[in-house]
């Protein structure tokens, strides 16, 4: 039987609890499939912090390498805020991740669900059906690797120093990731640039257009970062793929998530340049955070955890069907009317984390 290594990473506040319901999602799937997953826990972030002395232990990063996959909760909380900023659990734990196993493409589906729309902050009439838009993101770039970076003195007062760089290789691997998921979806990528001012958006847009040349079923626009932000909140709906930088891609995708008005239901995966048989090594986890106000108490939505596991059956292991299963159950569990508290509305069943869990799992059948 095909097994699957993978390390698995809860954190802090709902990340264990979440946690939880994913792998029990994907312990069903996975005998329904005939494949096997074999799991390792390891401790990241605050808990490792407070355990281990540090965010990312050694141990825990061994665990990772020698795994196919990391399915990881979130990390931080109000308890590690006042650590230096470097030894925070986000900044220590997460970007050593990203850079060590070359986490360069960050896939961020920004799905409205036709039922949900209510949720959203954009009006109703703006959104008739939803809208379903990809981020795909450059993860190991720009300004957050960039050298040189720091803080010096200069003339008695303080100088900080980040640096924007982007090798023409390192756009053409993230533009070919994007091409390739519009190739699959609606055929259209937007790239993101700024490149009326920037170099760096200069070299982007011309390799973006470059690389478009391999995919003719593929339609390429761009649009300057500021006007994006834009026309994000006017029209969601026209857009399919989304390619941008490292910071840029941050900030927008921040801003697809709240549009859908549900964080807690969106996954992301983080895939780096190792290959699988049938996919690529990656880090799967959801876009929320670890929600500390509500940690503990059973309430938390976990779709945003089942559906990362979803995206690491399709992406890491090449499990399309387990995954299109997965993203079915999820719909119809919502169709169904079963609710957690953050996507609830008047006529819908309130329901806590395990039952939601547990609603997915029954979508699944036997
Ligand atoms: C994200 C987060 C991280 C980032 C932080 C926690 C370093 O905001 O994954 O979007 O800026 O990339
Ligand atoms: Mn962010």
């Amino acid at each position: 039987m095909q097994t699957y290594k993978v390390a698995v990473l809860a954190g802090d506040g709902i990340g264990p609890e979440v946690m939880v319901e994913a792998i029990k999602v994907l312990d069903r799937v996975q005998a329904q499939f005939g494949f096997q997953l074999e799991f390792t826990e390891a401790r990241v972030g605050g808990i490792a912090i407070d355990v281990d002395g540090r965010a990312l232990p050694e141990s825990t990063l061994k665990t990772c390498e020698a795994a196919e996959a990391i399915l990881f909760g979130s990390v931080g909380g109000p308890k590690w805020e006042s650590l230096p900023p470097n030894e925070q659990p986000e900044r220590a734990a997460l970007l050593p991740l990203r850079k060590h196993f070359q986490l360069f493409a960050n896939l961020r589906p920004a799905i409205c669900y036709p039922n949900l729309t209510h949720a959203s902050p954009v009006k109703e009439s703006l959104i008739p059906g939803g809208f379903d838009v990809l981020c795909v993101r450059e993860l190991t770039g720009g300004l957050y690797f960039g050298q040189p970076k720091g803080t010096h003195m200069e003339n008695g007062e303080a100088v900080a120093i980040d640096t924007m760089v982007y090798k023409q290789s390192e756009i053409e691997r993230i533009a070919h990731i994007a091409f390739a998921a519009a190739a699959q979806r609606s055929g259209k990528v937007t790239s993101i640039d700024k490149a009326n001012v920037l170099e760096n958006g200069v070299l982007w847009r011309k390799t973006v257009t470059e690389i478009s040349k391999q995919y003719p079923t593929v339609q390429l626009n761009h649009l300057y970062v500021d006007n994006a932000a834009m026309q994000l909140v006017r029209n969601p709906r026209g857009f399919d793929v989304i390619l941008a930088e490292n910071l840029f891609g941050d900030i927008l995708s921040d801003e697809m998530a709240m549009i859908t008005g549900s964080l807690g239901m969106l996954p992301s995966a983080s895939l780096g340049t190792r290959e699988l048989a049938n996919g690529r090594f990656g880090l799967f986890e959801p876009s929320g955070g670890t929600a500390p106000d509500i940690a503990g108490k059973g309430i938390a939505n976990p779709i945003a955890q089942i559906l990362s596991a979803a995206m690491m059956l399709r992406y890491a292991f090449g499990q399309s069907a387990a995954a299109d299963k997965i993203e079915l159950a999820v719909r119809q569990a919502i169709d169904r009317g079963y609710r957690t508290g953050d996507i609830w509305s008047e006529g819908c069943s309130r329901v806590g984390t395990r039952e939601m869990g547990d609603a997915v799992v029954s979508e699944l059948g036997n």
